[in-house]
């Protein structure tokens, strides 16, 4: 039993003027991290729902360890990790890198999933959905969604039809990501989708939860041989 992992996070903050995130935007971020990382939110879950057996504390916490900004003028980075080779991660093995900078073409952000290349180890936000700002994607959930990512969770849909996997049990089929914000029930496959999971694409404010089966999934990478298990040394 690994009690509640800590990770410490690095922020790098590429911008032609690198201040244009304040201190208090990068901390409103680990904010929202440590509160969707450890608070089932079963009260938001609207009436009707069987989710709140498996909605849960996941059971991290996040640091802020540094803040590094970089003045560039390059305007948009795209997602071809080239923000990572401009401005490397430090520490990967022990540390949760983060990139904010302006991506391009309305990507929100993207990650690595576990056990891949060090040198691009992390995941990369846009600076108008990084923290608590403003908007549909304004309460800083794209952050938990690709920190899913980065701790081997897949899209609740499989990024496929009805019987492609999440490989996570108590996420039910869905055969697509869901958007905005839907009434539920929302069914695509045999059951209703879990449209408030962290790993669908609805807004920010209609996403809220992880369950035991995703935290189960996030939680072995850690264990002894697995691909974060430095992090927890
Ligand atoms: N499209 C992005 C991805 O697949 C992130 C979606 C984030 N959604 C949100 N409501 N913030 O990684
Ligand atoms: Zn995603
Ligand atoms: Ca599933």
């Amino acid at each position: 039993n690994l009690g509640i992992i800590n990770i410490p996070v690095y922020v790098h903050i590429v911008y032609p003027d690198a201040n244009v995130i304040s201190n208090n935007q990068v901390q409103s971020q680990i904010n929202v991290l440590n509160a969707d990382f450890r608070n089932p939110n079963t009260n938001l879950l609207p009436e009707g729902t069987t989710f709140a057996n498996d909605a849960t504390d996941a059971g991290f916490q996040f640091t802020l360890a540094g803040t590094f900004r970089h003045n560039d003028s390059k305007s948009s980075w795209g997602t071809n990790n080239s923000v990572k080779s401009a401005y490397p991660p430090i520490t990967p093995e022990t540390h949760l890198n983060i990139w904010v900078c302006n991506i391009g073409g309305g990507i929100l952000g993207y990650a690595q999933f576990p056990g891949g290349n060090l040198a691009t180890d992390g995941i990369v936000l846009g600076g108008n959905y990084f923290g608590i700002t403003s908007g549909s994607y304004g309460l800083g959930r794209t952050a938990t969604h690709e920190v899913g990512h980065y701790l081997n969770l897949r899209h609740i849909w499989g990024d496929g039809r009805c019987r492609q996997d999440d490989f996570v049990l108590d996420t039910p089929d869905s055969d697509g990501s869901n958007g905005g914000c839907p009434t539920f029930p929302s069914v695509s496959c045999k059951s209703a989708d879990m449209t408030m999971n962290y790993m669908d694409y609805t807004y920010d404010q209609c996403m809220y939860m992880f369950t035991d089966g995703q935290r189960n999934r996030m939680r072995a990478i850690f264990a002894s041989g697995g691909p974060r298990a430095a992090m927890v040394g």
